[in-house]
């Protein structure tokens, strides 16, 4: 494994000439963790090589070299003019830990209003390489101009995607390369308005520190000319097989495509497909994906002399009515979905998890309770989350991050302090909604094979709805644009238009929030949106957010930043102790089976994972060490929905109460 930056940087200050500024010797130099208001039991862990594991599972070379490590680092506060003097052969004053964000702790910056920002390091290539070099980024907040070797070989724009860039012919002759960065990452500054989840540039209770620059690995491979460029496969229950194989070229024509009999080394299936175009065929009885059981099957794909490996799982998510009620099928089966609100934030890394230990650690306390669902809320995680989820069994819906709410205005003569204005943002609505639109689509189109997810969400509540905050003028048809636009790319989901408020008609849910009580395919609701009641609405009724109740911790384990600890008393409810908080969870989660099993509800989310900064409201303290679920009532509970959801399937409530769930109707 080519894990260590400090590995790369070695050789390459050893082989350095007058040319080019000579990094530290063993790299490190100048990056020093920083004390943050929380830190995580992985923080200390983390060094220098932080995030060693390949990146791009459903992708993957052999032949690759990790670029994380400790690079150098300048505030560009001098704006977009600092673009025309790039600091090319230059040593940069500072130092950072890629790939954390700005922001955080771990990256040794832990900076604030990082709009504008310079990275730099250098690179070799092994003399092994005879092939292209392709630089990845795995994603860069916001809009990222790379240059290598002072020539810019790329512009990228959008905070949650992977992207890479055939630099064979930037690279040295003898070796050796720079690779600098500008990062542009505007958050909510005015008069922005890009995807940014629930980041602020001033945080305040629900929305939090914000995460700018290089946030995921950063990392070369070598590929033959005519290569693999992107791989979308879907495997359905049925056995049929969907794969475009594209490639950079058309030289090569087909494709040999293997599957191998899970956990073995046996060969299943050795077709020949055509390349740059959909091709479906069929895969003989295959064991199917779901939460219980979460089969996955390897695949080698070879063009050439090009070969990746890569993984699916065969599963269909669908919609059907069962004994009259709408309801998510997987496999044709109804499946209650049970879940969290997961927002994916850390308090040492923030948008970055510290390990992928870390990461995967609070997947595996939800399973063990008996979670089969999460809701990945606003935010896009690395590669290795979702395949994580197809391997543990833990159905995903998918939220797009949403645009920016407000924005603060930082004025010219006071660039140096942000005075924190709110304004609404104030680019031209049609342009930020093109972008969110292009945005949406890349989402969809670079995790639509991850069999694990099961829904895509377009819009959380009114964030970011052209409309939003203005009920009176509700534009159906634009939710049923932009759900008809995700269904053309990804027709093989479930698409929740709009979770909780500012429902519009569109999509395949009628998703309600309500905290902290559940209203979830109920008669009854408190909220402005019409209730699912009806025999004419054909979408299936979910609970998007309940729960958020709340505990308060002590301080060793809170996010110590005086605004956060401050709004904690806007939690929805805050209980004295964990036991009573769990027994608050248990009585709400009784009245949710009460609904399930009288009505029409077909999922819930939990709100949620994890504390974050001012919410105490998680499974899970922010700092991941304190775990406040009673384990056997959580699982007893949660067991209590699935076969509350069983029986309703097979017979009807019994409270009589006029419409879609009662019985007595
Ligand atoms: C490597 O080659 C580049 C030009 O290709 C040159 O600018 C640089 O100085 C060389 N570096 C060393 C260490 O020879
Ligand atoms: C190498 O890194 C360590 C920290 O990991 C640091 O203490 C030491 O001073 C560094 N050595 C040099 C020569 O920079
Ligand atoms: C960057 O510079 C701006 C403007 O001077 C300042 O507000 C900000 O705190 C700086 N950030 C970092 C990380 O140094
Ligand atoms: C931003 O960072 C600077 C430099 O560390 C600090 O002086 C300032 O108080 C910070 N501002 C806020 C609002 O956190
Ligand atoms: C990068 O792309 C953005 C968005 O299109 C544009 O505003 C910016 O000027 C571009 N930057 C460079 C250096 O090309
Ligand atoms: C390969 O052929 C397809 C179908 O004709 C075309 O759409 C695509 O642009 C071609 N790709 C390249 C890299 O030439
Ligand atoms: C897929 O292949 C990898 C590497 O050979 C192996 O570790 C893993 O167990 C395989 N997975 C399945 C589901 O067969
Ligand atoms: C709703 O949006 C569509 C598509 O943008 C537009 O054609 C229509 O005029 C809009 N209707 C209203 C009432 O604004
Ligand atoms: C929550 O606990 C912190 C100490 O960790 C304390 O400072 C704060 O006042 C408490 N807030 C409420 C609302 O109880
Ligand atoms: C929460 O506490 C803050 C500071 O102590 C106070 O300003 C605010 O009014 C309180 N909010 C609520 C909802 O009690
Ligand atoms: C449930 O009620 C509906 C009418 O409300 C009826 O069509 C259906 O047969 C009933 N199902 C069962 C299992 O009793």
């Amino acid at each position: 494994m080519f894990g260590s930056l400090g590995a790369v940087t070695l050789l390459v200050s050893a082989v350095l000439g007058q040319g080019f500024a000579t990094p530290k010797a063993n790299g490190t130099s100048g990056y020093e963790l920083k004390q943050g208001p929380l830190d995580t039991p992985w923080t200390e862990k983390v060094g220098t090589t932080p995030w060693p594991e390949y990146p791009r599972p459903q992708m993957a070379r052999s032949e690759w070299r990790n670029l994380n490590g400790v690079w150098q680092y300048r505030n560009a506060s001098g704006g977009e003019s600092e673009m025309e003097r790039p600091p090319f052969r230059q040593e940069l004053e500072s130092s950072v830990l890629v790939p954390f964000c700005l922001e955080s702790a771990l990256s040794g910056v832990m900076g604030n209003y990082t709009i504008h920002s310079w990275y730099r390091t250098t690179f070799n290539v092994p003399d092994s390489w005879t092939e292209r070099v392709l630089l990845n980024f795995a994603a860069v907040d916001y809009q990222a101009t790379v240059f290598v070797n002072e020539k810019q070989v790329a512009n990228h724009t959008g905070g949650y995607w992977a992207f890479n860039i055939d630099i064979t012919d930037q690279l040295n002759k003898n070796g050796t390369n720079e690779l600098v960065v500008f990062v542009f990452d505007p958050t909510n500054l005015w008069p922005y308005n890009v995807p940014i989840g629930k980041q602020k540039l001033i945080p305040e209770h629900i929305f939090y520190t914000p995460c700018s620059g290089i946030w995921q690995t950063v990392w070369l491979e070598s590929a033959p000319a005519d290569s693999i460029e992107k791989l979308h496969i879907n495997a359905g229950a049925d056995g049929k097989v969907d794969i475009t194989v594209h490639t950079t070229s058309n030289t090569t024509t087909t494709a040999d495509f293997i599957l191998y009999e899970p956990n073995s080394e046996l060969v299943k299936l050795k077709i020949k497909v055509p390349v740059n175009k959909a091709h479906s065929f069929v895969v003989d009885s295959p064991q199917l994906w779901s939460p219980d059981s979460p089969t996955l099957y390897n695949i080698t794909v070879k063009l050439g002399s090009d070969a990746v490996q890569s993984y699916t799982g065969f599963r269909t998510i669908s919609k059907g009515v069962v004994n009259g009620v709408q309801r998510p099928l997987l496999n044709g089966e109804f499946v209650f979905m049970f879940g969290t609100l997961d927002q994916g934030y850390w308090p040492d890394g923030l948008h970055s998890p510290p390990s992928f230990d870390a990461m995967v650690s609070d997947l595996k306390v939800l399973k063990e309770v008996g979670y089969n669902m999460v809701r990945k809320h606003i935010k896009v995680e690395p590669a290795l989350f979702y395949q994580a989820a197809d391997q543990l069994g833990l159905m995903l819906i998918q939220d797009m991050p949403a645009l920016s709410t407000s924005s603060v205005f930082i004025n010219d003569e006071t660039a140096k302090q942000c005075p924190g204005v709110s304004l609404t943002p104030s680019l031209d609505p049609d342009t930020v909604q093109k972008e969110f639109d292009r945005q949406l689509a890349v989402m969809v189109n670079q995790l639509k094979s991850y069999p694990s997810i099961v829904t895509w969400v377009i819009y959380n509540e009114g964030w970011g709805q052209p409309w939003e905050g203005n009920d009176g003028v509700r534009n159906t048809s634009i939710d049923g644009i932009l759900t008809d636009y995700v269904r053309k790319i990804d027709p093989t989901r479930l698409i929740d238009s709009v979770t909780g408020w500012h429902d519009h008609g569109a999509g395949d849910f009628y998703d309600n929030h309500h905290y902290s009580s559940p209203q979830c395919g109920t008669p009854w609701y408190s909220t402005p949106s019409s209730p699912y009641n009806s025999e004419t609405d054909h979408r299936i009724a979910i609970q998007g957010e309940f729960g958020g109740i709340g505990q308060n911790v002590s301080e060793e384990h809170a996010w110590k930043v005086a605004a956060s600890i401050n709004a904690i008393n806007n939690t929805y409810e805050l209980d004295a102790t964990p036991k009573i908080w769990n027994l608050r969870a248990h009585m709400i989660l009784q009245e949710l089976e009460f609904q399930i099993q009288e009505y029409a509800c077909s999922g819930a989310v939990w709100t949620q994972t994890t504390d974050v900064e001012g919410e105490v409201n998680g499974m899970l303290t922010y700092d991941r060490r304190v775990n406040r679920m009673d384990k056997d009532m959580w699982r007893r509970d949660i067991q209590g929905l699935y076969e509350a959801a069983a029986r309703r399937a097979r017979t009807n409530g019994t409270m009589g109460v006029e419409g879609r769930g009662g019985g007595g109707g």
